[in-house]
């Protein structure tokens, strides 16, 4: 492990360092190399990077977060009270502003102990620990900075367990990713543990497409965000002003397609993988996919992974699914 940071109720474990240089560069390279070629979506998400996701929350085109909170808000108390959860452990955490919503209704039912924040991006995990002791009397959070591909492991033991997704991080994963991703979740959770599952229903393409091409510009700057992140981290010759944003749904796969789009043909040297490739003018390189769930397509990835599903929670225009679910 990389360090351990404590103060008053806050524990910070950092693992993003764990991976071995080789493993980070054998992991871009592969995916530089594919076609089309691929950067993986965590790295849209340094400090930068997250603050720019929590704008897109706020925008009017993007349905997702209000949708999402006003289910929460509605379903919060039911959770709790059929789950008896104890700790709260969140993958993906981000900002954490959704699950105020959940923490708020174990406090009511007198069950908050610990919260978990899983993310890759140290400043967000930090920041929210921070704010979240001030907020809650008496609460330890233990937050992992990690990739929960590879990390889950080093979840802490809490009291009884509820882990949750939410903001549509499983629709970043292909059907195969997602299907290894919930099953290695469901072999770190003990039995009677639950799970609570957010996905982003399938509705118009026009309205998905909207929501990752608003007016202001906000979702390309998250999306080119990715290329200085490569050029911080490996000195990447990737000028964001030379690429376009481009995000179109790909209905065979259910997914919105987040792409950058070389408006030049050009030279790109990566000294940090000791790597370089050429881009054609109009060559895109994928750097986010958003896949679009339906209650069916929901219920058979948490079965193949192990969990029973106990309730399926949307709105009234099945945006989005909250799938409840329980370890045998
Ligand atoms: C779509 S955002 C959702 C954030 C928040 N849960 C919400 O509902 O608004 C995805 C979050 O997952 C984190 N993330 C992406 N890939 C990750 C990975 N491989 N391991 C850990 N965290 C990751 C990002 O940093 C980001 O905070």
């Amino acid at each position: 492990m990389d360090c351990t940071t404590e103060s008053q109720n806050i524990i910070i474990d950092v693992h993003v360092s764990d991976e071995t240089p080789t493993n980070v560069q054998l992991e871009l390279r592969k995916g530089l190399e594919s076609t089309p070629r691929r950067l993986p979506t965590k790295y849209l998400y340094d400090d930068r990077g997250s603050e720019l996701f929590e704008s897109i929350c706020e925008l009017p085109e993007y349905y997702q977060t209000r949708t999402e909170r006003h289910l929460l808000n509605q379903y919060a108390d039911q959770i709790m009270s059929l789950t008896k959860a104890e700790e709260l452990v969140e993958l993906g955490s981000g900002a954490a502003t959704k699950t105020r919503v959940l923490l708020d209704a174990m406090a009511q039912a007198n069950q908050l102990r610990f919260y978990v924040p899983f993310d890759v991006s140290e400043g967000i995990v930090r920041r929210v620990a921070q704010e979240l002791v001030k907020e809650y009397k008496g609460l330890h959070v233990h937050g992992v900075v990690g990739d929960f591909l590879t990390h889950l492991e080093h979840i802490p033991d809490g009291g009884r367990r509820l882990v949750v997704i939410l903001g549509g991080t499983i629709g970043n994963l292909d059907s195969q990713s997602a299907l290894n991703f919930v099953s290695s979740i469901h072999a770190e959770m003990a039995s009677g543990d639950f799970f609570l599952l957010g996905v982003q229903l399938e509705t118009s393409i026009k309205r998905i497409e909207a929501a990752y091409n608003d007016s202001t510009g906000v979702t390309a700057a998250f999306n080119k965000n990715i290329l200085n992140v490569m050029h911080e981290m490996f000195g990447a010759t990737l000028n964001p002003d030379t690429f376009d944003h481009v995000a179109l749904y790909n209905k065979t796969d259910h997914r919105i397609e987040m792409r950058l789009r070389s408006k030049e043909s050009q030279c790109v040297e990566i000294p940090g993988l000791d790597f370089s490739f050429e881009l054609e003018k109009g060559e895109d390189i994928l750097t986010e996919i958003s896949t679009k769930y339906d209650h069916p397509r929901a219920e058979k990835l948490l079965k193949q992974s192990g969990f029973d599903m106990i309730k399926w929670y949307s709105d009234s225009e099945e945006l989005i699914g909250l799938a409840l679910a329980r370890k045998p």
